[in-house]
Formats: C-alpha cells, sequence, structure tokens
C-alpha cells in the first residue's frame, strides 16, 4: 500500500501581469504540439545556427531515433561565435571567485580565449571523438575548455572538483580518457586544497596514460610535480590563434556525464550536439525566460548536469550573461548570494531546493538585508520542494510575487522535461507542474501499467525528445518503449506532476510505502523546522527515522519532536510514526546538492557508509553520526 497523497496545494498561483507582458513564451504551445507532433520541436532546432540545415526533425535511421537528422553544427560556434556580430562586448561571463576576486568575459574575450585553448589542446593531439577530462571548481577557464573541446568536436567529461583521486581515476578509465585539464589548487572553504596531487594519484591509479594540463588557480606555494602543460604558456604559445569550429552531425556526440549515484553506482550518459543543445536551449528561453539583456544566475556547479544546461550552454547560446560562483551558497556569509544578486542586478535565479531550505535554516533576515528587486524569475531544480519552502522562496527572495519554477529533469533528459511555463501555466506549490509542451508523462505501476489519476507510482516518459541521450535514443526504436524513471510521482487532475523521491528511497511504514518528499514535506510544515530527511532503518524493523535540522534560532527538544510526529500523525495517519525524530545541524548532500539518503539510512542502522567524498560536505558526518548515537 502507498500513502502518499495530494490534493492540498495552496495554489494555483497566477504570475504577475508584470511578467507574463515580457516573458519569452505566452502561449500553450500544447496545442501546437498535438496539432504538429515531432515536428513542432523545430522551434527548438530554431534556436540555433545550422551549418547544414537538417532533413528531418525525428526519423528512425540505422537502429536509433535521429533527432534534426541530417543536420551539422557546432556547439562551441553557436555559443561564442554566432555572437561576435550584433554583441562582442556584451558580458558572456562574470565570475565570483571565494576569495573576493572576480573576473568578466565579453563574447570577444571568451571567443579569444576558446580558440587558444582549441589550438592548444589540439596541438596536444585532441581530435575530434576524443573525451577530455576536467577536474576544475566553477572557475572561468571550465567553460572555457568545455567549449574548446567542443569546437574541436572532443567530448568533454566533467567530474566534480571535490571527488576523490580514485573517483577521478574510475571516470578517466571509464571513459577512456587520455586528457585531463585541471588547477593547482583552490580554496574550500578558506583553506587551500592541493588539486594537482589529487589529479596526480588518479593519474597513477589510472589504467593508461593521461596527458594533463594545469591552470594555475591559487599559485601558492603547494608543491606540484612537474609532469604537466601549464595552462597559461599553452595559451602564450597559441596567442591569437583561431580554430575552426569542426562540424559535428546532429547526433555526434557533444560530452558524457555520469549521473549522480545518490541511490545507485553513476552511469554514463552521452548527450548530443544537436538535439541537446536545441533542447537546452529552447528551455532555458521558455522555462528560465532567459534573454540576451539578462544577468541570469545558477548557483551550482558547472560539473552537475544543471551546470552544462543550465550555467553553460543554455545561456550562452542565448547570448546572455551568466553569472558563476565559485564558493559553495554559505562560503563566506549567510548573506553572500544576496549582496551577489544585488550588486549584479539578476534577474532570474536557479538552484538546487535543498539550497532554498538551507536559506530558510538561515533565516529571512539575510534576503531582507539586500535589495532583491531586480529578481523576475526564481526557479529550483534537484529534489522535490515542498510548499512552505516554495512559499519562503517566493515571499523572502522573489518579493512576494515573482513566478517560481520547480522545475524537474535528469541527467538523462538533458534539460527540464516537468516544469510550468511562467507565463502560461498557473503555479501549484509542491507539484513540479505539467509536462512540458511537446511531452508525455505517465504513471505506472511496477508492470508498467498506469495507474489512476491520483495514485502514486513510477513517472515514466512516453514521448522521445531532442534531449534524450545517445543510449535512449536507441532503445526508443522499439514499438512499445517508454523511459520508466526511478522517480516516484502522482499526477492531480490538471495533469500536474507532484514529485514524491526517488523509487530506492521510498520509507514502509508498517504496511504503507511512502515517497521520502511525503514524510519530509508533512515534517517542514511543522513551524520552527528547516529541513528534513526521512530514511527507512532496516535494524529498527522497517521503520521510518527522522533526521531535522530546526530553523537558526529554535531548539531541537523533546517538545519539538512530539509537535513533529503529532502532526504527522494528523496529516498522514496513525501508522506514520517515526522510530525516531534526530535533530542534526546539517544533512549531507551531494555537490548538486541532494540530500545523501542513502548514508543517513546507514548511519541510522550503524552500519559503514564509506567514502564520503562524494558530499560538499563531508565534515558534517561525524557529527551526524554522534547525535545519531546519543539519540
Ligand atoms: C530529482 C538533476 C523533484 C529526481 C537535474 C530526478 C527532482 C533526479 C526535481 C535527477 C524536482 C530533480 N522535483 N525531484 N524539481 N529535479 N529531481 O540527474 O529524483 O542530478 O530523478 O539531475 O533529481 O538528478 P540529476
Amino acid at each position: 500500500m502507498a500513502g502518499d497523497h495530494v490534493g492540498d496545494h495552496d495554489g494555483p498561483i497566477q504570475p504577475p501581469a508584470s511578467f507574463v507582458e515580457g516573458a519569452n513564451v505566452t502561449e500553450d504551445l500544447r496545442e501546437q504540439f498535438e496539432r504538429e507532433g515531432p515536428d513542432a520541436w523545430s522551434r527548438a532546432a530554431d534556436t540555433l545556427d545550422w551549418s547544414e540545415p537538417y532533413d528531418e526533425v525525428l526519423r528512425e535511421r540505422d537502429g536509433a531515433l535521429r533527432w534534426f537528422d541530417g543536420g551539422r553544427l557546432n556547439a562551441s560556434y553557436n555559443c561564442v561565435d554566432r555572437h561576435l556580430a550584433d554583441r562582442k562586448n556584451h558580458v558572456a561571463i562574470r565570475w565570483e571567485g571565494t576569495t573576493g576576486e572576480s573576473r568578466t568575459y565579453t563574447y570577444l574575450d571568451l571567443y579569444h580565449e576558446v580558440n587558444e585553448a582549441a589550438a592548444g589542446l589540439r596541438s596536444l593531439g585532441v581530435e575530434a571523438g576524443d573525451v577530455v577530462t576536467l577536474y576544475m571548481p566553477v572557475m572561468p577557464e571550465l567553460p572555457v575548455v568545455m567549449l574548446a573541446c567542443a569546437r574541436l568536436g572532443a567530448l568533454h567529461n566533467v567530474v566534480f572538483a571535490g571527488f576523490s583521486a580514485d573517483e577521478l581515476a574510475e571516470r578517466l578509465d571509464g571513459t577512456g580518457s587520455e586528457y585531463l585539464v585541471t588547477c593547482d589548487g583552490y580554496y574550500r572553504r578558506g583553506t587551500a586544497v592541493n588539486q594537482k596531487n589529487k589529479a596526480d594519484n588518479a593519474r597513477m591509479a589510472a589504467d593508461h596514460d593521461v596527458e594533463t594540463v594545469v591552470v594555475t588557480r591559487l599559485d601558492d606555494d603547494l608543491y606540484l610535480s612537474d609532469d604537466h602543460v601549464d595552462y597559461g604558456e599553452l595559451l602564450d604559445d597559441h596567442a591569437g590563434a583561431t580554430v575552426d569550429p569542426v562540424e559535428r552531425a546532429a547526433d555526434d556526440p557533444l560530452f558524457v556525464i555520469y549521473t549522480s549515484g545518490t541511490t545507485g553506482e553513476p552511469d554514463q550518459v552521452v548527450h548530443t550536439t544537436g538535439g541537446y543543445l536545441s533542447y537546452v536551449t529552447w528551455t532555458g528561453e521558455s522555462v528560465l525566460d532567459i534573454k540576451p539583456s539578462d544577468t541570469y544566475w545558477c548557483a551550482a556547479d558547472v560539473a552537475w548536469i544543471t551546470g552544462h544546461s543550465y550555467m553553460v550552454y543554455a545561456p550562452l547560446a542565448l547570448g546572455t550573461t551568466t553569472l558563476l560562483y565559485e564558493g559553495a551558497p554559505d562560503q563566506s556569509e549567510k548573506d553572500r548570494l544576496w549582496e551577489l544578486v544585488e550588486r549584479h542586478r539578476v534577474d532570474v535565479f536557479y538552484t538546487a531546493s535543498t539550497v532554498v531550505r538551507a536559506f530558510v535554516k538561515w533565516g529571512e533576515e539575510h534576503p531582507a538585508a539586500h535589495d532583491l528587486s531586480s529578481l523576475r524569475l526564481l526557479g529550483t531544480v534537484g529534489e522535490p520542494i515542498d510548499p512552505r519552502t516554495w512559499t519562503w522562496y517566493r515571499e523572502h527572495v522573489g518579493g512576494g510575487d515573482a513566478p517560481v519554477v520547480d522545475t524537474w529533469w535528469q541527467t538523462e533528459t538533458g534539460g527540464i522535461l516537468v516544469s510550468t511555463l511562467p507565463a502560461v501555466d498557473p503555479m501549484k506549490p509542491g507539484a513540479a507542474g505539467p509536462p512540458l509542451p511537446g511531452h508525455e508523462v505517465s504513471v505506472v505501476d511496477y508492470t508498467g501499467d498506469p495507474v489512476e489519476t491520483g495514485e502514486p507510482g513510477h513517472l515514466a516518459v512516453t514521448e522521445p525528445w531532442p534531449g534524450m541521450p545517445r543510449g535512449l535514443a536507441e532503445a526508443a526504436v522499439a514499438d512499445d518503449w517508454t523511459y520508466v524513471t526511478s522517480d516516484r510521482a502522482v499526477v492531480d487532475g490538471d495533469g500536474y506532476v507532484t514529485f514524491l523521491g526517488r523509487e530506492d528511497d521510498t520509507v514502509a511504514v508498517g504496511d504503507t510505502a511512502y515517497g521520502p518528499a511525503t514524510l519530509e514535506s508533512a515534517v517542514i510544515e511543522v513551524g520552527g523546522v528547516a529541513e528534513a530527511a526521512v530514511v527507512e532503518s532496516e535494524t529498527a524493523g522497517e521503520k521510518a527515522v527522522a533526521y531535522v535540522c530546526t530553523e537558526r534560532d529554535r531548539q531541537g527538544d523533546d517538545a519539538l519532536r512530539a509537535r513533529i510526529e503529532n502532526h504527522v500523525a494528523d496529516r498522514l495517519g496513525p501508522t506514520a510514526r517515526f522510530e525516531a525524530v534526530i535533530f542534526t545541524p546539517e544533512l549531507p548532500k551531494t555537490h548538486s546538492g541532494k540530500i545523501m539518503r542513502r548514508l543517513l539510512s546507514a548511519i541510522a542502522d550503524g552500519e559503514e557508509y564509506g567514502d564520503t567524498s562524494a558530499l560538499r560536505n563531508p565534515e558534517t558526518v561525524g557529527e551526524i553520526e554522534t547525535v545519531s548515537r546519543d539519540d
């Protein structure tokens, strides 16, 4: 039996008229897609410049679905060169570092450095189809080298800077990557990390030789072994060089990326040049409402798919200014992000929903201390956002009336797939929204049969879309193909999807199964609670354990514990009881901001939890263990 339910949203909420007036997309395109079928996806392809026009929007050829088949293009041309004619002096990248420094690249600056980097990589032997691994924090050279690879038709494989040498080695081997671009080091919460040292260890562990280029980020007294090419010198050697963008077929690969692996082993996903780039550019325009005149900020890590799609490719293809911030949201001051929004007059702000819950925890005085009136649209991604946090975000960051798009998608989907179109679809806090125009989704049971409206099940995507990765495009030729995601969801009578969490994170309490989001949303409704993660504890006999972070000025005490337990029982029925409610200052999160529920489960069961280098905040794990044990 499944205990998830929906239906008590506060909405629907309409966007303000001022937003609708200026929005990129103001008509419901669903009818057009119904009328034209996949041909309507030409809208997405039209956001790009093609050196060779495509023959057909979608066709099956040689055992795979092919989007925009026959078309040829280059992604770096689309993100850089095509803007030179009318916006060469427009700012492409504004970068803010962790230690107060900042850098600005116009589209012309970007053009020069991408070309020099491409010439440099080519001189080292990089060719179309090679895989170049990147291992750096959020610094301008990361998108520059990504675009340099794209210019050459080489695939990039970006690995989170915080990952261990072992994880890097696995990814070098897994992709057969013979080139690595890394940095000397960087500051992580004020401490210098010797990144090159980790990279050297990874190279020693790899099963093949890896040519390495090192960007100077710290220029500190870090010891660096000297078996590498210096990025600055490589660029100097190719000063003023230009490299013709290598024409790629629409479904030639653009990059490889690993899935987050919060629940299972990370998988490799390969995205295509034409389909992927069209899809992220179109969704950036229609969902995130990105305009060339904006300062647009996706506060995330470039290494995450969110960073690839919506920090680099979509904003640059659209010719806007993308703000890149190196630090964690709470790197120094708790109002650092709001200070940046105010200083840069940011128009659109997009981040992980778990980051928004951290904002709630730190307190509303931080956004209140800054003028955030430039913000026109807010977005969230990565995990469900509960109605209370959603409302807080709109209220305290969005000035009470900015639309908030809760965007559901995955590494595998390339770009946003379920979300409201901000000027078209009313918002229902807690529900991500309907599938975007052109998409069909269905909720199915474990045998693949659709369930009744309002019943929970697995979300399945039943129509192909241009951002589908290569593997899915091959699988999709089967007649009965659907892409069953590992997410549990409910669809309401209006077609709005509420996400309940990953299937592997389902919490069984007695004979009732809950998506973690259902239980966590109920916990977060209790005044004083900011964040919550509910996991299953096997040693407690399949019982639920709730890890709870309170708002900054609230105590996690027995009174609050009792209120949480009573509220959850009121909300979900008497079987929804927790074995324990454990107050903790933080939840373990991955570099992309996802809560590592698997690790919390292991802690609750007193088990080994292994390597924590996939975490953004590994230092909190010991503390969580201690509070868990004391409870
Ligand atoms: C989850 C992130 C609910 C979901 C772009 C998905 C979400 C996984 C949302 C993919 C959302 C992402 N509401 N859940 N708005 N966005 N998810 O590959 O479980 O890092 O399957 O891609 O994040 O995570 P990934």
